[in-house]
């Protein structure tokens, strides 16, 4: 099948590559020139492992190329997928879906035959019929139909996530889309993935659903986690003895500073601000979103404590400052809470992170890049572990000790045992284990 991808965002590229892997001619588009550039001569424009390699051996093969050119890459389609940015809107918290709409009428003056058009963005409900009116007014005699096919991939895994999908969500009332999609996925139905057909308006739904979900999981755990801290319990066994009941689930249940992401911030708060519209508010997911931002703030007070309640003068070594490992991406990390609280407390902070010092160093000033985890150590008065990068988990523990003024450790994502810290000599603090 011949596939058009416009955007070449995270989801866009990842999908177009994936799609390509299956044995489609995927043509991703982009309007960004020199982006399309970068990509032609196989720079990926993002930090996701695997992603090059892929890339690389699907242009090889001639199976996946890229263009800036959107009306000449459409011509000829059997889907078009659009996967441009939906940022949230300034004041109100909806999707921006000005890149949407954008998008789908320049697909409109440029399809010639019989295509379907697809919103893989993240898109609130009701967007698929909005794309579907507008293309009908430009082009009222075009064979066309409009499906949702929300995606699911996380940044880190995105590759294996796309090629093992827990299930695939296709939302369209025509049999002949369904048809292309199904062809299109075809790899996945032969490895008997699930699929869900459904109407495109609970398609657009269950991606908001699943991601507020996920976030009502991970809320809940760090309240659990803080509950614990109080009366002296281990969040870590709570999670394993709620997560074994099968109707939980043990994913997700990972305490932590909170939770941050291009994601989950984002539709969050589009989900409330739709619910609310809709005359049907989600108390629930609205108790998250505060719950998480007040979390993220919090966690400098943690340090700041952690180093006896002032750090006038005194040095924080940081680990990670990504919202998660496995990315570059600094979107809506908790470091951006975090770090620049520590400053105005009076701190030098001295800070490293695998991939994300570029894109952190443009967002918080005030802090010395260093490069090297041990560098981040030299003189410190306190550590603190923001995001769980692996070459964080098995440090030398006699070395950051030789290294640090004074042993004491915040680990914000629990990847050290606190006998084990304690052992080594450290004042130790985690996430819902008392010290
Ligand atoms: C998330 C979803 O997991 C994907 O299924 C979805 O496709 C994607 O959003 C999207 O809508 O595009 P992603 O944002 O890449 O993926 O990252 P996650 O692995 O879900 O992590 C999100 C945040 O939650 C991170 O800050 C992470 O540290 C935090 N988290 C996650 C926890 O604090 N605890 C956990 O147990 C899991």
């Amino acid at each position: 099948m011949r596939v058009t991808m416009v955007g070449t965002g995270y989801v866009g590229l990842v999908s177009g590559a994936c799609f390509s892997e299956f044995g489609h001619s995927v043509i991703c588009v982009d309007k960004d020139a020199s982006k399309i550039e970068a990509l032609r001569r196989g720079e990926i424009p993002i930090f996701e492992p695997g992603l090059d390699k892929l890339v690389a051996e699907n242009v090889a093969a001639g199976r996946l190329s890229f263009s800036t050119e959107l009306a000449d890459s459409v011509r000829g389609a059997d889907a078009v997928f659009i996967a441009v940015g939906t940022p949230s809107r300034r004041g109100d918290g909806h999707a921006d879906l000005t890149y949407v709409y954008a998008a789908a009428e320049e697909i409109a003056l440029a399809l010639d035959n019989y295509a379907v058009v697809v919103t893989k963005s993240t898109v609130p409900v009701g967007t698929g019929a909005e794309v579907e009116r507008r293309i009908r007014a430009l082009r009222p005699d075009l064979a066309f139909d409009v499906a949702s096919n929300p995606e699911f991939l996380r940044e880190g895994s995105a590759i294996e996530d796309f090629r093992r999908p827990d299930r695939v969500v296709v939302g369209t009332e025509s049999d002949k889309a369904r048809a292309v999609m199904r062809q299109l996925y075809r790899p996945l139905f032969l490895l008997e993935t699930p699929f869900v057909f459904t109407s495109r308006e609970t398609s657009e739904l269950i991606k908001y659903a699943a991601n507020a979900f996920l976030a009502t999981k991970i809320t809940f755990i760090n309240e659990m986690a803080d509950l614990c801290e109080k009366v002296g319990g281990d969040v870590q066994d709570v999670a394993r003895g709620i997560g074994l009941d099968g109707r939980i689930g043990k994913k997700f249940l990972h305490a932590g500073p909170g939770f941050g992401g291009s994601c989950f911030p984002k539709d969050t708060l589009a989900l409330v601000r739709t619910a609310r519209d809709a005359g049907s508010p989600s108390r629930i997911v609205e108790s998250v979103v505060a719950v998480n931002d007040a979390r993220k703030i919090a966690m400098a007070d943690r340090v700041i404590a952690a180093a006896g309640g002032d750090l006038a003068g005194k040095t924080v070594g940081v680990l990670g400052v990504t919202f998660k490992p496995n990315t570059d991406d600094m979107r809506d990390a908790p470091s951006l809470d975090i770090l620049p609280r520590l400053i105005a407390a009076g701190a030098t902070v001295r800070a490293y992170d695998p991939e994300g010092m570029k894109a952190a160093a443009a967002l918080i000033p005030g802090v010395t890049w260093v490069t090297g985890a041990y560098d981040t150590m030299a003189d410190a008065d306190v550590l603190v572990i923001i995001t769980e990068w692996n070459q964080f988990r098995a440090l030398d523990l006699s070395r950051m000790k030789r290294l640090m003024k004074v042993p004491v450790v915040v680990d914000l994502r629990n990847i050290y045992r606190p006998d084990e810290m304690a052992e080594a000599g450290f004042s130790y603090h985690s996430i819902g284990r008392a010290p």
